[in-house]
């Protein structure tokens, strides 16, 4: 489609969108003064103040035990970060929360760093941090035994998901260093907790070669998976051990590492949850030969969409285009069920110093620093705006990472597309320690509240909670949205286990309490650590941090 014909036709719905909230408070990205201290190129929330944040074992700033730290905790309150002793490299990890709220991080770099003598290979660890109760981080540390606490296969670059009996699937990756892209894969899958001895051969992953690189996986709500990688899709059904092929990602687009797209489960909603997937970005080259590609090569703006019933499969995937070509671009939910598309670059590639003409080290170029907006019931060519989002200011290129925060904003960190930490003059992309927030309007307005949560919730169940309502909320007919949210993991522009699932409720008369009914099983909501907000037209609640299920440890159903 013509680029001017489809922004005039996003800008006119957008001014529909503006006539119904004039007044509405505008988008904005604030700086904090703290900065990361590592680079954060994996960030996950581990508690209602607390963020996780993994870099590679290098020479970042932030010290701890007099050598670098790799790991950190971002304190969501304070803006603050305190280091967080690592024992093996935490390169190009993957992570999830498990049913009993520990968080797990698993696979890493091969290799350790001269600065950091200690270092132990990451490639099969397996790195614990427990659930934390003190808003502060104090006394919570990782926990990590190579010898007796490790993967089956080594994997570098992995993927993984938490799935219905609240473990997780580890998808993929590859052994050792490799140039550029996968030439020494992990071509398996396996849990952890283990359910076998030895790793799960996979197809796919073969046949999803060579840029395969951070599967992007989704565990369905039947309990199956869905797996994107390169321009290959599957479901996998973890129980039948079978994979069905789907159709491949339209146009010759690829969306996984070194050519990495993003892709998110789009949010499910009662009563039959029917799945749909999003993937956005990528390239759409022949070739994986790094002398062939520069980091002037466009990105790809292609949005893909497939819904996971026999009809939708049937049907294939609907295209649309993002306002731009992205490389390495975010998706992330939005507790109104929107999806920011955050991030990236209009050209090049991921990965460091591989492709001609890079930019200093970095294969990719251009960096896009406004934000869009992807509203999954607009009709098609319709969802994605970017009117009203604020520039950024700083590119996130390689190695940045996002996540929705329990307050309701996103946190975006990291970017580093060098070997080593590498600042100064003349550095266009140099390793980036500024720390935002994008805060979306409703952080400046008077927004409801969950007043008081149980600290557990059962599946297929009702409760009852009191809440408050601005009066300018309290209306008859408002829109209100009660999500259930795991926040993901976010590495390598992609968000592991992020899921939505709206539930089914409604706010009593007098506007004091609030009814809802959690999701029936945990195959459409993995047992585990959950978000929940309210939102009443599009304003929406800080987070009420709650336990999905019994916070029984993996494997459990319920
Ligand atoms: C850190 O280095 C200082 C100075 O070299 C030394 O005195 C101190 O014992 C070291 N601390 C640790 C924990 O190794
Ligand atoms: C991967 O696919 C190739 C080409 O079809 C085949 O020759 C090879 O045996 C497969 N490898 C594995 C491990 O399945
Ligand atoms: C997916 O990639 C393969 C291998 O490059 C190619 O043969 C195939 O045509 C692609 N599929 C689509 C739909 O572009
Ligand atoms: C970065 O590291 C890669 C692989 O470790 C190496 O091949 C490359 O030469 C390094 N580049 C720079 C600029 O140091
Ligand atoms: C959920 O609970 C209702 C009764 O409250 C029951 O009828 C239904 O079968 C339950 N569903 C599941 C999946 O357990
Ligand atoms: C959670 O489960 C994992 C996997 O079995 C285990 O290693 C971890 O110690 C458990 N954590 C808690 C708090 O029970």
């Amino acid at each position: 489609m013509a680029p001017t014909a489809f922004s005039l036709v996003s800008a006119l719905a957008l001014a529909s969108l503006s006539l119904a909230a004039p007044s509405a408070p505008g988008w904005s990205f604030d700086l904090k003064k703290e900065t990361s201290g590592i680079v954060a190129l994996e960030a996950i929330v581990v508690s209602p103040t607390l963020v996780v944040f993994f870099d590679r074992a290098s020479d970042d700033p932030l010290q701890i035990n007099n050598h670098s730290a790799w790991g950190a905790l971002w304190n969501l309150e304070s803006s603050t970060v305190r280091p967080l002793d690592v024992l093996t490299n935490s390169f190009c990890a993957s992570g999830a929360l498990l049913s009993n709220g520990t968080m797990a991080s698993v696979g890493g770099d091969p290799d350790g760093f001269v600065g950091n003598p200690a270092i132990r290979p990451g490639n099969q660890a397996i790195r614990l941090f427990e659930p934390c109760d003190s808003p502060t981080g104090d006394g919570c540390t990782l926990f990590e035994d190579p010898a007796t606490l490790h993967l089956l296969e080594k994997r570098w670059y992995p993927s993984s998901a938490r799935i219905f009996d609240g473990s997780l699937i580890i998808v993929g990756g590859m052994h050792e260093a490799t140039p550029f892209y996968n030439t020494d894969p992990a071509l398996s899958f396996e849990f952890f907790p283990r359910k076998e001895d030895t790793p799960r051969p996979s197809e796919f992953l073969n046949r999803s070669l060579p840029a395969n690189l951070f599967p992007r996986v989704f565990a369905l709500p039947d309990g199956k998976v869905f797996m994107v990688a390169n321009n290959q899709s599957i479901i996998y059904d973890i129980e039948a051990k079978t994979e069905r092929i789907l159709p491949d990602v339209p146009n010759n687009v690829r969306v996984t590492n070194p050519m990495d797209g993003s892709a998110i489960l789009l949010p499910l909603s009662p009563p039959d949850f029917v799945p749909e997937v999003l993937v956005c970005g990528g390239s759409q080259t022949d070739t994986i030969d790094p002398s062939l590609l520069t980091s002037q090569t466009p990105a790809s703006s292609q949005c893909s969409r497939i819904r996971l019933d026999e009809e939708g499969i049937a049907k294939g995937w609907e295209v649309e285009h993002m306002l731009e070509g992205r490389i390495m671009p975010e998706l992330v939910h939005l507790p109104n069920g929107q999806v920011l598309i955050a991030n990236g670059g209009r050209t090049g590639f991921a990965a460091i110093a591989s492709v001609s003409e890079p930019v200093g080290n970095s294969n990719a170029d251009h960096p896009v620093l406004v934000p869009s907006l992807y509203t999954p019931d607009a009709p098609l060519g319709r969802r994605i705006s970017n009117v009203g989002l604020p520039s950024s200011g700083i590119p996130r290129l390689y190695h940045s990472s996002v996540t929705l925060t329990p307050q309701g904003n996103f946190l975006i960190a990291g970017s580093n597309p060098n070997n080593r930490t590498t600042v100064g003059p003349g550095i266009k992309f140099p390793s980036e320690f500024r720390v935002q927030t994008l805060d979306p309007p409703f952080m400046s307005v008077e927004r409801p509240k969950i007043l008081n949560m149980p600290k557990k919730l059962g599946f297929n169940k009702s409760f009852t909670v009191p809440i408050s309502v601005p009066s300018s909320l309290a209306r008859p007919g408002a829109k209100v949205q009660i999500s259930l949210m795991d926040l993901g993991f976010s590495s390598h522009a992609f968000h592991s286990s992020a899921r939505l699932v709206f539930m089914n409720g409604k706010i009593s008369q007098d506007s004091k309490s609030l009814t809802f009914t959690t999701p029936p099983n945990g195959r459409v909501y993995p047992p585990g650590p959950a978000t929940v907000f309210l939102t009443i037209d599009d304003v929406t609640s800080e987070g009420a941090w709650v336990m999905m299920g019994s916070g029984n440890s993996p494997p459990t159903l319920e």
